[in-house]
């Protein structure tokens, strides 16, 4: 291994020291350090009390929450949402964190930058080989190993233009008893679309009440059961005009994406644009007549590879594709991912063992979007992210090839 002076790929942000007191990071232990947690969400999100208050209550019982203590007192805090997504037609577990903040007395000192590499030692630690967040600013979580990894984003349609006739499907709204087919349906819909996250109660209870704001969920039957469904929050906007926010919106069949389409067509006295959250490769739109619609990038969401051989291992390959890629690693803050691996990919699965000639060097941030398939191998090299020869280039275009990686869901 090459000592850090030398290194090629050097980490682009400057290290910090990481220690903190022993026992400085962990759940609240407390209701005074729970308190201490609505606190800093209230002063970070700019919430008003009540807001932060019923945040606490709803993020309690779906997500663990962690603090990290300046001595006796709660610097910062995050949530930690344990849940899969998708990659290659297989969950990969993941770690994702949300809500990341820092009490604004303690700003500026590296406090997040702490709490940030803990949380990432006890993500490892609990065998996820990935974790996924969304950054407000992305120096923070470049420099403890997460690049751009994929995309959200907003698919707004003007909702006159859906002028649908389909109306042969029977739509109702969604009860309790439907939940495990609704859940069901999502993950047949989700499975192939890739980086979806395989939800957790964390990102249903999102789907079902957006930040207080309770959304309206419908289903689709068919003579075979669920054949799409949707959830719409219904916005009031000035002069009795309303907006439709879909938080989630499924179709698996034509008659009920025109269906759905149809139902939203039908709040057109009031309802002037209806939108929802994915891919640039929304396949509703192909049903549209016209470009009666606006996709716009919200945001990148960003990636970190835990355990390399364990991340690469665990996702889906493309079938019918065999090759080999010698890759070589570095690590900054897991020594343990330090060095040469051989991936094997064939019959969609992949092998992976220490050794070969690391032909393939780049680290381990940027493997992110090299493995959801976000930045083609090319592109990578093109902006100094690796270095390769050509012929590992163009296997690495081929194994990691596959649709462009989005995510609906917020955290
Ligand atoms: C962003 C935040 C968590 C940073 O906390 P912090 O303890 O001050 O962060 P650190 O001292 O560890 O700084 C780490 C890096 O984050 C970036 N950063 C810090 N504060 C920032 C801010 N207010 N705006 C933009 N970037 C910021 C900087 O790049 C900084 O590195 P540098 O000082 O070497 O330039 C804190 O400002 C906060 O709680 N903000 C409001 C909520 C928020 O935006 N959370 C992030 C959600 S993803």
């Amino acid at each position: 291994m090459r000592s850090a002076g030398t290194r090629r790929h050097r980490p682009r942000e400057r290290e910090r020291h990481v220690e903190t007191q022993p026992g400085g990071f962990g759940p609240p232990r407390d209701e005074r350090e729970l308190a201490a947690v609505a606190d800093i969400v209230m002063h970070s999100y700019a919430m008003s009390p009540a807001d932060s208050a019923a945040w606490l209550q709803r993020t309690k019982p779906a997500a663990d929450l962690r603090v990290l203590r300046e001595g006796a007192e709660v610097a910062g805090s995050l949530v930690l949402i344990r849940m899969g997504q998708w990659f290659g037609g297989r969950s990969v577990p993941v770690i994702g964190v949300g809500s990341v903040g820092v009490s604004p007395v303690h700003r500026g000192r590296g406090t997040a930058t702490r709490l940030m590499q803990h949380l990432l030692r006890e993500a490892r630690a609990s065998g996820a080989p990935l974790s996924v967040l969304y950054p407000a600013t992305q120096p923070l979580y470049r420099r403890v190993g997460y690049e751009h990894a994929g995309t959200r984003h907003e698919i707004r349609v003007q909702v006159p233009s859906l002028d649908f006739g389909e109306r042969t499907l029977a739509l109702r709204p969604i009860e309790a008893a439907d939940l495990p087919a609704i859940v069901l349906s999502y993950q047949r819909h989700a499975r192939h679309r890739t980086g979806w996250l395989d939800r957790g109660d964390f990102a249903w209870a999102r789907v079902q009440n957006m930040r207080g704001e309770v959304a309206h969920g419908y289903l689709v039957e068919g003579k075979d059961g669920v054949e799409g469904y949707l959830y719409v929050i219904r916005r009031a906007l000035k002069d009795l005009k309303q907006e439709l926010f879909l938080t989630d919106v499924v179709a698996h069949t034509p008659a009920a994406a025109r269906r759905i389409l149809r139902f939203l067509g039908d709040h057109r006295s009031l309802a002037t644009e209806v939108f929802w959250y994915g891919g640039v490769d929304d396949p509703l739109l192909l049903l549209l007549r016209e470009q009666t619609y606006s996709v716009k990038l919200h945001m990148h969401w960003m990636v970190r590879v835990l355990d390399v051989a364990a991340a690469l291992e665990a996702r889906g390959w493309p079938e019918g594709l065999s090759g080999a890629l010698h890759l070589e690693v570095e690590d900054d803050l897991f020594p343990e991912n330090q060095g040469r691996y051989v991936l094997e990919v064939s019959d969609g699965q992949a092998e992976v063992r220490r050794g070969g000639d690391g032909r393939l060097r780049l680290h381990v941030r940027e493997l992110a979007p090299l493995y959801t398939g976000l930045l083609r191998a090319d592109a990578l090299r093109a902006m100094g992210a690796l270095e390769a020869d050509d012929a590992s280039v163009r296997a690495a275009g081929a194994l990691f090839a596959g649709p462009p990686p989005s995510l609906r869901d917020m955290f």
